[in-house]
């Protein structure tokens, strides 16, 4: 197989093939490519689909191209990053969706690859671009943002207890240039006591620093809504989240849609006209023990399901 290995684990994958068992024609998006783990499942299980796959990490889409390079013209693979989704439809000619996947965070090979600098267990130069084409990088972050801006990022992206003091020390501790740096900066930063509870004590810096070099949660709702704009009637959207600020933007964006906006009182005829847009999947929400076990990956995993109406908004 041509092209870097990117092999990442599908989480969930039983659970998205049940969501996805009604699909027969019409093309389907993976808007996180990744390893093309939940992509080859689909394309599988569904023969007649037209298959379009994003993913913002070159080396994933080339992966994933070489991997599903026999299955020809049903498939279309672009490098992009997923608010660019209206874009992308338009430019493929794709009129409207017969299913939809966002499986977010990082893909495996991303944290595992020591020059991606995503990891503080590996010693490389703070990086955490998912899109290496980007010219933002973790270094910017770490080294550029005031004590304030620090302070907000850890604490809004991993709801960090010690960003205060975090944020202070990192700009005490500046420059700062690799992953074991920072780590151990994060680490001295922390009460003793905190540090012997609750997993690696750099883990949720490095989560929030991830977040804010890719804009994960700023790209995210325009993106689902878009999606969801695009779904023909019947079509599902599913999400994977892996931390509690993607999955209350999956939730709000979903509840939106399922309510069209409508704030009429329930008890009442409404008046203003808005309509839903889709309706809620009752499907199970975490990944089984035993997939926690094999994967540890999957368990912060967090899983979230709309249908498309025939009824909609505008806008
Ligand atoms: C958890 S992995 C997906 C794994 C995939 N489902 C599989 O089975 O191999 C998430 C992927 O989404 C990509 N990604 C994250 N945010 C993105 C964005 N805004 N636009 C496009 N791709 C994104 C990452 O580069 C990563 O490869």
């Amino acid at each position: 197989m041509s092209g870097a290995m990117f092999n990442h684990e599908p989480v969930m994958l039983n659970e998205i093939l049940e969501v996805f068992s009604g699909l027969s024609t019409g093309t389907f998006l993976d808007a996180t490519l990744g390893g093309a783990g939940h992509a080859s499942a689909l394309l599988k299980a569904h023969p007649d689909i037209e298959f379009l796959g994003i993913d913002r990490d070159h080396e994933a889409v080339a992966f994933s191209k070489s991997k599903l390079s026999s299955l020809g013209e049903r498939v279309t693979l672009r490098h992009a990053r997923f608010d660019r989704v209206a874009e992308v439809l338009v430019q493929t000619g794709t009129h409207s969706l017969a299913g939809a996947l966002f499986d977010l965070g990082v893909s495996s090979p991303q944290l595992d690859q020591e020059q991606r600098g995503f990891s503080y267990r590996l010693d490389a130069p703070l990086d955490m671009r998912m899109d290496q084409s980007q010219s933002m990088s973790a270094l910017e972050v770490i080294n550029d943002s005031s004590i304030e801006h620090l302070e907000k990022i850890l604490r809004e992206n991993a709801d960090e207890r010690f960003a205060g003091r975090i944020a202070k020390a990192i700009v005490r501790a500046r420059p700062i240039n690799t992953t074991v740096e920072l780590a151990e900066v994060v680490i001295a930063a922390i009460p003793a006591a905190a540090r012997r509870r609750g997993g690696h004590p750099a883990k949720r810096t490095f989560q929030a620093i991830r977040i804010e070099v890719n804009q994960e949660l700023v790209i995210l709702p325009n993106a689902l809504t878009d999606v969801i704009k695009a779904l023909s009637p019947g079509a599902r959207l599913a999400v994977l989240s892996y931390h509690s600020g993607e999955d209350s933007i999956a939730k709000s964006v979903m509840r939106l849609a399922e309510t069209g906006g409508c704030t009429c009182p329930t008890n009442l005829p409404c008046v203003c006209g808005r309509q839903a847009l889709v309706r809620r999947v009752r499907t199970v929400k975490t990944p089984s023990v035993a997939e926690q076990t094999l994967n540890r990956r999957s368990t912060a995993a967090r899983l979230r399901v709309v249908e498309r109406l025939s009824t909609g908004w505008e806008s």
